[in-house]
């Protein structure tokens, strides 16, 4: 059989309009006609049986497409002890567990065989894992998706996933002191890469050194929550849309402290511990960011007006759980595009435009207000307008 790869198979079923999918020709069609060939794909697909497998191990089988065209096979190895690896597979497989086995140690002979080569999906959490050897995943050339989160990880080999095209590496909940950006280079044209590195001891990411001669990860979403990190890091060259440092002890973000990230988007500073300072222009270099999150900080003070100076793309404002108040009434002019703000305890404003007088008279600006309801009792008092 043709080996198609997992995740290209759930979006070909889910994706109506997608070339594998069903209704190639007609992706146009309104909905309630699409229905009815949709719910005969959604019957035919994802049915599962079991199969023969390992003894202590499952196997179950996902069948795909109108006449069961394509088939997967996930196996469940958990919870079973050390001894199981390594592990013989069906050839087919696409999602292998070995989560909560007690592994102290994985290298490249346990993790190579029939089955292997194309495996998308590997889940290697709740083990002992201390350290993994550098080529442990080198015959994996098709993994997409890695878990080894609650493992005792120490340390991260440069370069470990150089042979994977992976989406999604989980590294969460283990004792990661330092991690070199250049772990998740890869050879491949690598798709967007998601990493989980919260709840490690990081209190550095080491930026890939120039000349390497792999191009820079191309990590888009990094979560680096429940750290150590004092500062913000060097995260330059990386294409990075999501990032979270919520939980660190961030001292300051100052100006420079997001140098190189104009693509972000996503930025959460939620429960940042210790005191953190939000310097004037700290926020300067992210002219793409549309969400911040900085709730849960009741230390926060406000350090002037300049501090969110440069969000230009800014929609929405999280300041709930913080001493942001009350919010300058000047805010919805510095940030324009900005649609909604949480604030105090409850407190949730949106934009609010009053008509101004046209053709706009020199000097006169519109009246730009924040409109806040109190989202604990909205019902028992009126709208007040901050
Ligand atoms: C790989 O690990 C297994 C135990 O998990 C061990 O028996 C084997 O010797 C190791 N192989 C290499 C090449 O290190
Ligand atoms: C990573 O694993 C942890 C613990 O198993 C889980 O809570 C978290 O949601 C995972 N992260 C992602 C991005 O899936």
């Amino acid at each position: 059989m043709e080996h198609r790869r997992l995740s290209e198979l759930e979006r070909a079923a889910k994706d109506p309009s997608s070339p594998g999918g069903f209704q190639q020709g007609a992706p146009t069609m309104p909905w309630p006609l699409l229905l009815p060939p949709l719910l005969l794909l959604l019957a035919a697909s994802g049915a599962q049986t079991t199969r023969p497998c390992f003894p202590g191990c499952q196997c179950e089988v996902e069948t795909f497409g109108l006449f069961d065209s394509f088939s997967l096979t996930r196996v469940d190895c958990s919870g079973l002890g050390p001894h199981i690896v390594p592990v013989p597979i069906p050839l087919d497989t696409a999602h292998l567990d070995l989560s909560s086995n007690r592994l102290e140690t994985v290298n490249e002979s346990v993790l190579a065989g029939p089955g292997y080569t194309t495996l998308a999906g590997l889940d290697l959490s709740h083990n002992l894992l201390t350290s993994i050897p550098p080529t442990a995943f080198s015959r994996l050339r098709y993994l997409e998706s890695l878990d080894i989160s609650h493992n005792g990880l120490a340390a991260l080999p440069a370069e470990s996933f150089t042979s994977s095209p992976l989406s999604d590496v989980n590294l969460s909940h283990n004792r990661l002191r330092e991690v070199s950006v250049s772990a998740f280079s890869t050879h491949s044209q690598a798709p967007a890469l998601h990493v989980d590195l919260s709840h490690n001891l990081l209190h550095r990411l080491v930026p890939q050194p120039a000349g390497t001669g792999l191009p820079a990860p191309a990590i888009q979403s990094l979560n680096l929550a429940w750290n150590r990190l004092r500062a913000v890091p060097d995260l330059r060259d990386l294409p990075l849309r999501y990032l979270s440092l919520d939980g660190n002890p961030l001292a300051a973000v100052g100006p420079g402290a997001f140098r190189g990230l104009a693509g972000l988007t996503h930025l959460s500073l939620g429960s940042l511990q210790g005191l953190p300072q939000l310097a004037p222009y700290g926020f300067r270099e992210l002219q793409s960011l549309q969400v911040l999150d900085l709730s849960g900080n009741p230390k926060l003070k406000w350090a002037g007006a300049e501090v969110f100076s440069g969000l230009g793309a800014l929609q929405e404002l999280d300041l709930s759980g913080t001493g942001l108040l009350p919010l300058p009434d000047t805010l919805p002019l510095q940030l324009p595009a900005l649609q909604s703000v949480r604030a105090g305890q409850g407190l949730w404003c949106r934009r609010l435009v009053r008509g101004g007088a046209y053709p706009r008279q020199p000097g006169s600006s519109p009246k730009v207000a924040l409109h806040c309801v109190d989202t604990r009792d909205s019902a028992a008092k009126g709208p007040d307008t901050l």
